[in-house]
């Protein structure tokens, strides 16, 4: 298992490369099941969420390509298998997203039950109550949801529930309703960037999706979805994580590619921490609505409050990373978490490193220290370690920053961006488990049943800027 050594302490500067969303591809690359491919995509992030889903599609017929670098090439050999095994979709929870798709194209699916997770209670409720009123035989068998139906019909779907829609939820329904027979409605659906993309995806494919962005998307099922290509969106949790990078250790950074109308609430709020965004080149043609930012840290950092919600609200996916940096400010701030509400595990972590939290249920109260120093700590998911990794740039002294493999699940060598910008983080590992695994550019993965594709060397820094 990896872990991190960070020398806190060196303003970030420079450009800092956005790789393409997770959360985008993940369920953009599980709806090849529901097409009759190929599906090629561009902007892939090279992280090893994509390559366990990687591995759990290889076992469902879809052989992988691997063209260049970021780039994807889906095929469908087989459309008979319908199982997602316990061993592939426990590795993560985005691996749901094979549900609504499989048993849309194949009229069965058996997909483990993804199990229990770092951020809190995470149920699945939605996603198995959106199936069914499209038509689904639904039930949980030995761990596993069994879902059947010759042919979904479309229905009318609400989706809200009690922290919220469902993001995954919904781009496992819409996905299954584009072949459904008729009209599906979803209310309270998901607006979140991700969903809108694999909108887009799913209508290059042939289906006929509507109100993509908003809480009602329309979809006119059609027969059956074809080739596509598309380029996955910009990651804007990782955007907002550099721009925190920069933030907290005093930095500037220019930062693409990002979307700004991705990053509003955001902006908004490191803007009130005194942080200077600009934008400095306008979009191309190649890469619609994409531009760059200059972000400059404050020189006091601001206290501020803010509650994370649902889109387009501050993402709970960034709400440890910004606590991170309301512990360097200079006053109180107020964090409360609405979508995930027990989302706190890296409250306690931080204040290792000497911050002052104290939480209050689904509330925590941030007392801004003058300075955070280096101590050992553990990730315990996967943006509580980015939180971590942040405070220990901005700490005095070294910091162990354990249980990487967290943060690699999600970032595409955070480590080697960090040092490019002037940080001083050392990876090192020791005998337990696998190195991350990497892109492997011109090769091929037929389906085979294994999980992981490559075992390899992805994000291996040997510097030290002290050497
Ligand atoms: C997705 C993101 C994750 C992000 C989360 C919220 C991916 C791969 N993951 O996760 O990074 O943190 O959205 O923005 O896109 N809920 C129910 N019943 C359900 C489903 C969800 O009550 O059937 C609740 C959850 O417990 C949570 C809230 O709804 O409180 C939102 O969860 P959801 O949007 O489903 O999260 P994911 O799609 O799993």
């Amino acid at each position: 298992m990896d872990k991190f050594l960070i020398e806190g302490g060196q303003p970030l500067t420079g450009p800092a490369e956005v790789s393409g969303s997770k959360n985008a591809a993940l369920p953009i690359m599980a709806a090849v099941l529901a097409s009759d491919g190929p599906l090629e995509l561009t902007a892939v992030p090279d992280l090893d969420d994509v390559h366990s889903l990687l591995g759990l599609l290889g076992t469902l017929g879809v052989h992988a390509e691997f063209p260049a670098e970021n780039q994807l090439k889906l095929v469908v050999e087989t459309t008979r298998p319908h199982v997602a095994d316990y061993d592939l979709v426990r590795r993560m929870r985005a691996s749901i997203c094979v549900l609504g798709p499989l048993l849309a194209r194949r009229g069965r699916a058996c997909v483990s039950l993804p199990g229990g997770c770092n951020i809190g209670h995470r149920p699945i409720d939605l996603h198995l109550k959106g199936l069914a009123a499209l038509g689904a035989d639904i039930r949980v068998q030995q761990g596993y949801v069994v879902a059947e139906a010759e042919r979904l019909r479309g229905n009318s779907v609400f989706l809200g529930g009690p922290f919220g829609s469902t993001v995954t939820g919904t781009c496992n329904i819409m996905t299954a309703a584009a072949l459904a027979e008729g009209r599906t409605v979803i209310e309270a659906a998901a607006c979140e960037p991700e969903v809108v993309d694999l909108g887009d995806c799913l209508n290059q494919m042939g289906a006929r999706i509507q109100g993509l962005g908003t809480p009602r998307i329309e979809i006119e099922g059609v027969e059956r979805l074809g080739a596509a290509r598309h380029r996955v969106i910009p990651d804007r949790i990782e955007a907002a994580t550099l721009l925190i990078a920069a933030a907290i250790t005093g930095g500037q950074i220019d930062i693409s590619p990002v979307r700004p109308d991705h990053l509003v609430a955001v902006c908004e709020i490191l803007e009130q921490t005194g942080m200077r965004i600009e934008q400095l080149a306008t979009e191309t043609v190649s890469a619609p609505g994409q531009v760059t930012w200059r972000a400059t840290a404050p020189d006091v950092i601001a206290p501020t409050s803010f509650t994370a919600l649902p889109y387009p609200g501050v993402p709970t996916d960034i709400q440890a990373q910004l606590m991170a940096l309301l512990c360097l400010a200079d006053g109180i701030s107020v964090v409360t978490d609405k979508v995930f509400p027990d989302r706190f595990l890296h409250a306690a972590e931080l204040a290792r490193l000497g911050a002052r939290i104290t939480r209050d249920g689904p509330t925590a109260m941030i007392h801004g220290v003058e300075r955070l120093s280096g101590a050992n700590v553990m990730a315990g998911d996967l943006r509580a370690s980015a939180a971590l990794v942040l405070a220990a740039l901005a700490a005095s002294g070294t910091s162990t920053v354990r249980r990487i493999y967290h943060l690699d699940r999600g970032y595409q060598r955070l480590d080697g961006k960090l040092n490019r910008l002037g940080a001083d983080v050392i990876r090192t590992g020791d005998s337990r488990g696998p190195s991350p695994p990497h892109w492997d550019t011109g090769t091929t993965a037929r389906p085979d049943h294994s999980g992981h594709r490559v075992a390899g060397g992805q994000g291996k820094n040997p510097r030290s800027r002290s050497s």
